[in-house]
């Protein structure tokens, strides 16, 4: 058995209490958050007589086998690196950090304590992407990889006042998804943001974004948070065009493919976990001596990278190089840090690729 600190007792971190719950091998032992009552509102709705608490550092003096941070994006660096500094594995939800620098410092912090941070990036993790992938790979890999992603969501708050709004809130999902299906890492992207005459956002709730990845394949990305009608699933709508025919996942439960001739073939889905479940699996599997799970800061980092250099090239007008990206990010990591985390961020070889 074991016990999980659940850090931030909003919408998210309930999700992941229930989550927590559902196995037999790992517990809530206690939950925190910053906002009177909501830590304890969450416990009492489960019927949980456990420790709540407003205070990490008393939450982390009890004692874990894994702080869950699901707290506000803002609040992961400081939370995640005080469980770190504790020596309790973290489980983050996305994203691992607002930034790249941030991510990097937090990877290199994780190598110098010699404990795991992951991100959960919930979206990688479902029987239809998983088919889709498969249905690529049995065509030979996509060199061109296509989704859509259009939604119309009234959030209201911070959302409606964001700059980027669809890039820095929502298109990690997307972004993070592209990667799991190439199987590659980006090195370039050029972005334009914008916001359509009638949308209730403040900021840029729509953006084209064509990324160029590291085995030479293209991944295009077309979002809008204002489209009404015709709603894409909330994956997007995906295309795959590769050596030995197509692929499409409509981001649900459909994934056909088709080669050169022949009849169009519906794919089987498995059965395996999904979203949080599955994200805690490969956690717990990792702890256990397992493989690292698919978002370990080391890699994932490439998903944060992917926003960050999106919304650089959209201010700019410019095609913008991940190189560039992490070289920025490394110098004003360094600046922040000091010790043996900083002699990491020198050594240079982060984020590994
Ligand atoms: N994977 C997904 O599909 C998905 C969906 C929604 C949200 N999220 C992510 O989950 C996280 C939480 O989102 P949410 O919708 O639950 O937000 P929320 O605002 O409902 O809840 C966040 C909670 O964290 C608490 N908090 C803030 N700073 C804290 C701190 N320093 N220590 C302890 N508690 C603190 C807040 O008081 C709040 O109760 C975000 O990172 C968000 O991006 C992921």
């Amino acid at each position: 058995m074991r016990d999980v600190i659940v850090v931030g007792a909003g919408a998210m971190g309930r999700a992941w209490m229930d989550t927590i719950a559902r196995r037999s091998d790992t517990r809530v032992s206690a939950i925190v958050d910053v906002m009177p009552g909501a830590a304890e509102s969450a416990a009492g709705e489960r019927g949980w007589d456990i420790p709540t608490l407003s205070s990490l550092d008393a939450a982390l003096r009890l004692g874990a086998d894994v702080v869950l941070n699901v707290t506000v994006p803002e609040a992961h660096v400081d939370v995640s690196s005080a469980a770190l500094r504790a020596g309790i594995p973290v489980l983050s939800e996305k994203p691992v950090t607002p930034t790249v620098h941030e991510a990097l410092a937090l990877a290199a912090l994780s190598r110098a304590t010699g404990v795991l941070l992951a991100a959960s990036q919930s979206r990688r993790h479902s029987a239809g992407i998983r088919a889709f992938k498969d249905a690529l790979a049995g065509l030979g890999g996509a060199a061109q990889l296509h989704t859509r992603f259009f939604q119309n969501p009234r959030f209201g708050g911070f959302r409606d006042r964001m700059e980027h709004p669809l890039l820095v809130d929502m298109a990690i999902h997307s972004f993070d998804q592209a990667r799991f299906l190439l199987d590659a890492e980006p090195a370039s992207v050029y972005c334009e943001a914008f916001n359509p005459g009638w949308s209730w956002y403040r900021g840029a709730a729509a953006a084209e974004a064509v990324f160029r990845f590291d085995d030479g394949s293209r991944f295009s990305y077309s979002g809008s948070w204002c489209a009404d009608g015709l709603t894409t699933s909330w994956n997007g709508e995906w295309r795959g065009s590769a050596a030995a025919g197509t692929a499409t996942w409509d981001g649900e439960g459909e994934v056909l493919a088709q080669g050169r001739s022949g009849p169009v073939a519906s794919a089987a889905l498995d059965a395996e976990p999904e979203g949080l479940d599955a994200a805690l699996d490969e956690f717990v599997a990792a702890l256990d001596g397992g493989p690292a799970p698919s978002g370990e800061i080391h890699r994932n980092v490439w998903s944060v990278a992917m926003v960050e250099a999106s919304v650089t090239s959209a201010r700019r007008g410019a095609l913008v190089s991940f190189a560039e990206v992490f070289a920025e990010a490394r110098q004003a990591a360094i600046a922040r840090a000091d010790g043996e985390v900083a002699d990491l961020l020198r050594a240079g070889d982060l984020p590994v690729g």
